[in-house]
């Protein structure tokens, strides 16, 4: 619920789902259903004003801050659908940025590095976002978010802002990191090709779930719950 001024808004509604560890979940939905808001809740950058989200038996609504931040910062990789880099630091700074709030400076050039590699941008670490393409600064933020060896990994519409030449490898990328990887992704896509790809299909309109495919059945005990 978000309270604007003296207007309540309630934007999501009785939403309950599991998601198994090592799942590959896509939401879709028409824009404004709530999917982003869902997705910030599970990734502990928003709270709920009521309901439980419990993950690997601990619940991020009633976690305090600094725990949260902790949690945040070893065990989720985020992917925005507008990159959201920093715009005064180089594409290495900008993957290095997760490592370095969780203190973790030690050897983070080296991971930082072998990822901007691995997504190709080997070459121009050194470059500032401004002198990087929309498919370039995504890759940044794809290496930006497994930095840190997420168990989590969410991604809000992440080929959202880019043409289908440059998306659809992006997407390539983002699934193969996934897999050699192993973390748990739930993914926003409005792509349907994309969506197909991902082991079950959950549909949101008008803030409530209201359709969950799932394709591929998975074995796995540990769950997320909202
Ligand atoms: N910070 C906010 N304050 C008030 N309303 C919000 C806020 N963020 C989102 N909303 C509203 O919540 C609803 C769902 O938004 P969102 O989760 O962004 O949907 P989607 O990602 O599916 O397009 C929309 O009606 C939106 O206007
Ligand atoms: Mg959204």
């Amino acid at each position: 619920m978000y309270t604007s001024g003296e207007r309540e808004l309630t934007v999501l509604d009785a939403v309950s789902f599991e998601l198994p560890v090592g799942q590959r979940c896509a939401i879709v939905g028409p824009s404004g259903s709530g999917k982003t808001t869902l997705l910030g809740l599970c990734a502990g950058l928003d709270r709920p004003t009521s309901g439980a989200l419990v993950v690997d038996g601990r619940d991020l609504a009633t976690m305090d801050e600094d725990a949260l931040s902790r949690w945040r910062a070893t065990e989720v990789g985020f992917v925005f659908q507008n990159f959201r880099l920093l715009p005064t630091l180089t594409a290495l700074e900008n993957v290095m940025v997760p490592l370095e709030l969780q203190g973790a400076a030690r050897g983070a050039r080296q991971v930082a590095t072998d990822l901007l590699d691995r997504v190709g941008l080997g070459a121009r670490m050194d470059h500032y976002p401004a002198q990087l393409s929309g498919g370039e600064q995504q890759r940044v933020a794809l290496a930006r978010a497994f930095v840190n060896s997420p168990k989590w990994l969410f991604a809000d519409e992440p080929t959202g802002n880019l043409d289908t030449e440059t998306g659809a490898p992006l997407a390539d990328l983002l699934f193969d990191l996934d897999r050699e990887r192993d973390a748990t992704l739930l993914l926003i896509t409005h792509d349907r090709e994309l969506a197909a790809r991902a082991d079950r299909v959950l549909t949101m309109r008008g803030g409530k779930l209201t359709d969950d495919s799932t394709t591929n059945p998975p074995a796995a005990r540990e769950v997320a719950t909202l």
